[in-house]
């Protein structure tokens, strides 16, 4: 029995997710934190399944692993730069395989299978393009334990200072030593990426990680806008002692501190996420108390801010007061705070252009659109800082993601990746085209 293209997609695209999910920490999945053992081995697969795709592969200076189909100049009737470098357009198309510690099982890879279905269905129709098509894993998407997620996309963008990438881990690991380990070479790194004046787009499928796609029942959402988001070292010092002599009113308890500086920053994205009326949340989601012993009063803590905002001034309102209750809160325990950034991200809008092709693309394959604005970030954030760019969502059960009970289907995979490719075909100058075939 012939097997629908369709379904021969479907299946092609389960198989893939099924074996990228299984490089995880056995016993805390999915666990694919980046330069890690299972990150490495999944890298090492992606490479071969680009190159069996025939995209030729190689790691940029940032480390991201990218596949490109190469144009053929002479039936694009394009020629060579006086350098040698073709002087021609490119489109990427990409998402990231890193996983945040026991996070989902589609966060960052459903983008970059989906990614590949576009070469598949290319290779599948013998279709030349006019332009070299580069599929990217980006580098470390997620929060790390260096402060900075999106490692790759802010590399293309100019974006990794040297003092993150001097960074060291508890390790001993520095960022940049892990960035040459696995084939980057750090150079450049205040630079943007330097033929970023032929990117004609930069294209991302990623799951909603919220509801509302699943609610009102759409395929796809067009994403308008991903929100600014900043990070903040925060240290408490106090002093620690015996629990058992103690007094309770001669403690300098950092521990009691950093619980106060919790609440008050909750109450604070409260309020300003009700007044505002837009999206704006602030989270303290990692702390580590020192020493950490059931019988010692907590002399340190270390925590980090995460905080994301959809409009400027509602960063700002967060800002103005968020220092002064960290030292409000220290001091009243007797204790002292210091507050130190991380990393930022501004506010990234997408670009209009490229957001309709993507609405004409899920319209020409039958597929409902919303257009919704991002919670999360992502790579394509960075990607917008220097070149055209765009991303969809696809919908997610419960909203949930960032936990193992993450999930999207199979289908949705794939109806993500027609929009990917029509959109693809557009850009190269064919008709509007449904490339679905059921
Ligand atoms: C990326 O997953 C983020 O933290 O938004
Ligand atoms: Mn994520
Ligand atoms: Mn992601």
């Amino acid at each position: 029995m012939k097997v629908s293209p369709a379904i021969a997609q479907t299946a092609r695209i389960a198989a893939a997710i099924d074996k990228l999910a299984s490089f995880t920490e056995a016993d805390r999945p999915y666990t694919r934190l980046v330069f890690s053992p299972e990150f490495d081995a999944a890298r090492n697969w992606l490479a071969d399944a680009f190159a069996a795709a025939g995209l030729v592969c190689h790691i940029d200076s940032g480390g991201n692993l990218i596949g490109t189909r190469t144009v053929n100049l002479e039936r694009a009737n394009l020629k060579m730069s006086d350098e040698g470098r073709a002087d021609r357009a490119k489109v990427l198309i990409g998402s990231h395989i890193d996983t945040v510690p026991a996070g989902g099982r589609f966060d960052g890879i459903a983008g970059v299978i989906a990614a590949l279905e576009v070469v598949h269905y290319l290779n599948e129709h013998q279709i030349e393009l006019p332009f070299d098509l580069e599929i990217v894993d980006y580098l470390g998407e997620e929060l790390n334990v260096w402060g900075t997620s999106c490692l790759g996309s802010r590399h293309m963008a100019g974006l990794l200072t040297p003092e993150i990438l001097g960074r060291v881990d508890v390790d001993g690991r520095q960022l940049a030593s892990e960035i040459t380990r696995i084939g980057g070479n750090n150079l450049g790194c205040d630079e943007v990426r330097s033929d970023a004046d032929q990117i004609l787009a930069c294209l991302e499928l990623h799951i909603e990680q919220a509801k509302l796609l699943e609610i009102q029942s759409h395929d796809i959402g067009i994403v308008t806008a991903i929100p600014g988001i900043y990070r903040y070292g925060i240290s408490v010092k106090g002093q620690a002692g015996h629990s058992g002599t103690t007094p309770m009113d001669d403690r300098q308890d950092a521990l009691v501190a950093a619980a106060d500086i919790i609440l008050a920053i909750n109450g604070l994205a409260s309020d300003i996420a009700r007044d505002e009326n837009q999206h704006f949340v602030a989270t303290i989601g990692k702390i580590e108390v020192f020493p950490n012993g059931a019988a010692i009063v907590p002399g340190q803590v270390e925590m980090t801010l995460d905080m994301r905002s959809a409009s400027t001034h509602s960063k700002s309102a967060f800002l103005a007061a968020f220092e002064t209750i960290c030292r409000d809160s220290a001091a009243r325990r007797h204790c002292a705070v210091d507050v130190r950034p991380l990393a930022a991200a501004d506010i990234a809008p997408m670009d209009s252009g490229l957001m309709q092709n993507l609405s004409d693309a899920a319209a020409v394959n039958g597929l409902s659109t919303i257009k919704l604005a991002s919670g999360a970030g992502h790579d394509t954030a960075h990607l917008s800082r220097f070149a055209p760019a765009a991303i969809i969502f696809i919908p997610c059960s419960d909203g949930l993601s960032h936990c193992p009970e993450e999930f999207t289907s199979n289908e949705a995979i794939a109806k993500g990746a027609w929009v990917l490719t029509s959109c693809v075909l557009a850009l190269a100058g064919k008709p509007l085209q449904a490339v679905v075939q059921r």
